[in-house]
């Protein structure tokens, strides 16, 4: 589960790393009172599960509660990168002398923990990586042993960090440990004026395998409610995740799934740049209620132009799911306005291909195979 900024500094402070929580508000309204609470100077920040905020216009200062209101108002309801902005964080502007970058994560290859550190923070940790890859320090962290003092002075001597900052490298390592996390990521972390670290930003996520460790997380499920679709396909038993491009994707199975993205960002790069709007897994049993569950949730994405259906039919097989597509388009009606393109194979698949052929939809194209299938979604949510 990931975590919004504000979740995620919430977190740090229950670990005595150096943040200012600010107030969150859904009403551009409240940003005067939330801006005087403050004490005057604030900095507007949207909060979405999204990277690149600032950039997209998402992070804005205000020197007044006039101003905050207004800006408040600019930020909330807009569109980053396919996630609207609800809330937004009100925070007290702060005194930055430097900006670092920070980040625990876990090393799957190398079987351990990895720290990522910079004092070329503020940017995005790839665009440190092209520019200036000799101001990165990638310190690896025995699971066994932790960060210790001694790690923590190595991570700070690596990184070229003020002397005194090994304190806050261990409270993120807390953190990072007894939040049962698998990235904490603070960028920027900032030298203040006054020479003290506080971390400015803050980007977790938290390990699902662990929560039943932890039932005071259960509350940071309500950010799902943030994007209504994903609360509504979890209310009704789909995996749904919502991307930032323009092809709608389902599929059975998660490794399925999976390679249907990556075709389809392949196929889109003919295209200038087609991507993946969003992925629903309908798991084994495609039946008709499924599929127009799927398909209904698919196709109220407003970023989706055209939609890839890609199912590999095993114990349930094609003739149902080309059934299942058939009865959703005729229980969607009006509402399936987009073009599809099916690929069947598996179990059945003739069979499935001729219920498609028969019904003879205008929304429908079915490809003979993954590629072809690719090529014609990306082309069409072009
Ligand atoms: N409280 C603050 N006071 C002053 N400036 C701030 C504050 N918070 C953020 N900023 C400035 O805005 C920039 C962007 O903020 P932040 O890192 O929180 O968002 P982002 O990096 O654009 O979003 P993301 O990390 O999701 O990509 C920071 O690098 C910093 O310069
Ligand atoms: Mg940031």
């Amino acid at each position: 589960m990931d975590l919004m900024e504000y979740q995620a500094k919430e977190l740090f402070a229950r670990h005595d790393v150096p943040v200012t929580l600010g107030r969150v508000i859904e009403d551009p309204a409240d940003a005067a009172d939330a801006a005087r609470e403050l004490g005057g100077r604030v900095v507007v920040k949207a909060q979405v599960l999204t990277g690149g905020r600032g950039k997209a216009g998402g992070v804005k200062l205000a020197a007044t509660p006039d101003e905050a209101v207004a800006r408040a108002g600019e930020i909330l309801g807009m569109d980053i990168k396919g996630h609207t902005v609800r809330r937004v964080l009100i925070a007290p502007a702060a005194d930055i002398a430097e900006e670092y970058y920070f980040s625990l994560l876990v090393d799957r290859a190398n079987r351990e923990y990895l720290c990522i550190a910079s004092t070329e923070g503020g940017v995005e940790i790839e665009e440190i990586a092209r520019s200036n890859p000799d101001a990165i320090a990638k310190i690896p962290i025995d699971p066994a042993a932790g960060v210790d003092e001694g790690k923590a002075a190595e991570i700070v001597a690596a990184a070229g960090f003020p002397a005194g900052s090994s304190t806050v490298v261990r409270r993120l390592w807390d953190v990072f440990l007894a939040e049962d996390a698998s990235l904490v990521e603070v960028n920027p972390l900032v030298k203040l004026a006054d020479g003290s670290l506080e971390a400015l930003d803050g980007k977790v996520t938290l390990d699902d395998n662990a929560s039943y460790r932890h039932p005071e997380h259960a509350s940071y499920g309500d950010q799902t409610a943030a994007d209504p679709l994903e609360a509504e396909a979890h209310a009704k038993g789909l995996n749904y995740v919502k991307l930032d491009g323009s092809v709608g994707i389902i599929g059975n199975g998660a490794g399925l799934v999976m390679s249907t993205l990556d075709v389809v960002a392949y196929a889109g790069e003919q295209y200038g740049g087609v991507k993946p709007a969003n992925f629903l897994d309908i798991g084994g049993g495609a039946s008709a209620e499924v599929m127009a569950n799927g398909l209904g949730i698919i196709l109220s994405d407003p970023q989706v132009r055209s939609v890839f259906v890609n199912v590999f039919g095993g114990i349930t097989a094609c003739d149902a799911v080309s059934n299942g597509i058939v009865q959703a388009l005729a229980l969607l009606g009006d509402q399936a306005d987009k073009p599809l393109v099916v690929r069947l194979d598996g179990n059945n698949v003739d069979e499935g291909r001729k219920i498609l052929a028969k019904a003879n939809h205008p929304l429908v194209t079915v490809a003979d195979t993954m590629d072809d299938a690719a090529a014609l979604a990306a082309q069409k949510g072009a």
